[in-house]
């Protein structure tokens, strides 16, 4: 029963940037029947955030409805009847296995077609698997992987089936920072593995890890560095039993969570439209090389204007801004107008325990701590600028308030002059404050 279906626009992908470009054409207007959002997910997009956090605690954990998008960014919760109501087709557990950009065709898995007069490309990332490097005994069960909502259940059933058990979380960036905090509240015994000599090395300065590394052993997080994980052995059953590390020690292990990177699914448009830094090229519209067609989110590699360069970024307010920009560019082109280009500020932010830290802007140059770092302080409250060239461009900081954050993200956009290192570690957010 294969079937041809025809939009005027399509959204592939049903995730952050789906959710958020499908509330800006209904906040547009759109006609009914002209807009379908195509997902391989079972159920409406929400905010990706939540499976790390909320999903995952021991009590009054999130589950939807509650975290539908757009309630991240406070904007209103489109439930899965809002989008029939909004006269939007939302066509679940459908994966599109072929695209075929020149004659504006989708097919799906189940044979059927979906052709489009516009197209946007919101295919988010995957992650990376140890099984995809050969780790031998990857495949084992209760090693865990977490980017969809079907993982997060099986973490939460494997965290029920193994109360009190040994994990052991692969990786030292976000899903491992946000993971072993999550399983230690579950009251597992958690150790931490990763090559990097500290954690999340893509953003944080050696003294910041320092901040997060001795916060979480005093949790009773055990971290282990400079190592990777080599190999795994498992229980007749199957099920992981030990992790062997590359440096020759073992640990025991009932749950395994792997967070060693995404990559952006972009393998069906391949040879179809123009790639850079491995993601699909886009203009400051967010349009591709190829007409009719966007990308947002994950997937774009984008001109960020205040930086002069192309980048792709892997957080939810990208996502959601991106989203939002393609559509309102797509419907002013419509009206024979236009939008002002993408300016993009970098704004990262990541929650775990009783912590929450924000950053803005670029992490390149010379960096500076100021503030209190004692993680041994109940409320602990510190944080970091980047200085390039004389200029502040990066803006970090732990347990900030709401004025301070806004603080962080005004002085990575304005850029002032930085006298010296000295006087900025001295002045503190008080050097933010008064941009
Ligand atoms: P996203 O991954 O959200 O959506 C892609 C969608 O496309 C999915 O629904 C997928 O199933 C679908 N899809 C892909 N291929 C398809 C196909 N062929 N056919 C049909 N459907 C297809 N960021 C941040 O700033 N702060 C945070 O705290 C967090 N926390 C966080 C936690 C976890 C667990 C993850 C995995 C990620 C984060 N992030 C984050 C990152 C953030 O969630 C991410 O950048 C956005 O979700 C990206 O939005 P996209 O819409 O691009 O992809
Ligand atoms: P990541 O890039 O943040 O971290 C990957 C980490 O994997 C590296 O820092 C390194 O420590 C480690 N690593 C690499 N190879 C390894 C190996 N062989 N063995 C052990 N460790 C290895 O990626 P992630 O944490 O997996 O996150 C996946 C995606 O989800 C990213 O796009 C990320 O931005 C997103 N995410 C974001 C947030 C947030 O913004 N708060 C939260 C969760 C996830």
């Amino acid at each position: 029963k294969m079937a041809e279906k025809s939009f005027k626009y399509i959204i592939l992908g049903g995730g952050v940037s789906a959710g958020y470009a499908a509330k800006e054409f209904a906040s547009q207007g759109v006609k009914p029947g002209e807009l379908a959002v195509i997902s391989k997910e079972a159920v409406a997009p929400y905010e990706r955030p939540a499976l790390s956090k909320g999903y995952l605690f021991p009590e009054g954990a999130a589950r939807l409805p509650g975290f539908h998008c757009c309630v991240g960014s406070g904007g209103e919760k489109l439930l899965p009847e809002s989008y029939k109501q909004k006269g939007i087709e939302l066509i679940l557990r459908t994966e599109i296995v072929k695209a075929d950009l020149a004659a504006k065709s989708l097919v799906s898995a189940a044979g059927d077609v979906f052709k489009y007069e516009t197209l946007i490309i919101a295919t988010g990332s995957t992650v990376l698997r140890l099984t995809d490097f050969g780790v031998k005994g990857a495949d084992s069960k209760n090693i865990l992987y977490l980017r969809e909502i079907d993982d997060a259940d099986k973490v939460v059933e494997a965290i029920q089936a193994k109360k009190g058990g040994k994990a052991v979380v692969v990786g030292g960036g976000y899903i491992g920072l946000e993971l072993s905090a999550a399983l230690r509240i579950n009251n597992f015994d958690v150790t931490m593995v990763f090559p990097e000599p500290w954690c999340m090395p893509r953003l944080f300065t050696a003294d910041i890890a320092a901040f997060y590394e001795t916060y979480y052993t005093n949790k009773g997080v055990k971290i282990i560095k400079g190592t990777v994980a080599s190999g795994f052995t498992a229980h007749p059953n199957g099920e992981v039993n030990e992790v062997q590390l590359k440096d020759g020690r073992s640990l025991e292990a009932d749950i395994v969570i792997v967070g060693v990177g995404a990559k952006p699914l972009t393998a069906l448009f391949k040879g179809q439209v123009e790639e850079d830094k491995g993601g699909i090229k886009t203009d400051a519209f967010f349009k591709t090389s190829v007409p009719d067609v966007y990308a947002v989110g994950d997937v774009a590699t984008f001109p960020l204007k205040m930086y002069g360069d192309m980048r792709r970024v892997e957080h939810v307010d990208h996502s959601r801004k991106s989203a939002e920009q393609a559509v309102k560019a797509i419907k002013a082109a419509e009206g024979g107008g236009a939008v002002e280009e993408y300016d993009y500020l970098p704004f990262f932010y990541s929650r775990s325990f009783d912590l929450s830290w924000q950053f803005y802007g670029d992490n390149v140059g010379d960096s500076v701590l100021f503030g209190d770092s004692n993680p041994s302080n109940p409320k602990p409250r510190f944080g970091a600028y980047w200085v390039q060239d004389g200029k502040v461009v990066g803006a970090f900081m732990e347990g900030g308030s709401g004025d301070e954050n806004k603080a962080l993200a005004k002085v990575a956009k304005a850029r002032p002059a930085a006298e010296s290192l000295d006087d900025l570690t001295k002045e503190g957010i008080s050097f933010a404050a008064k941009i």
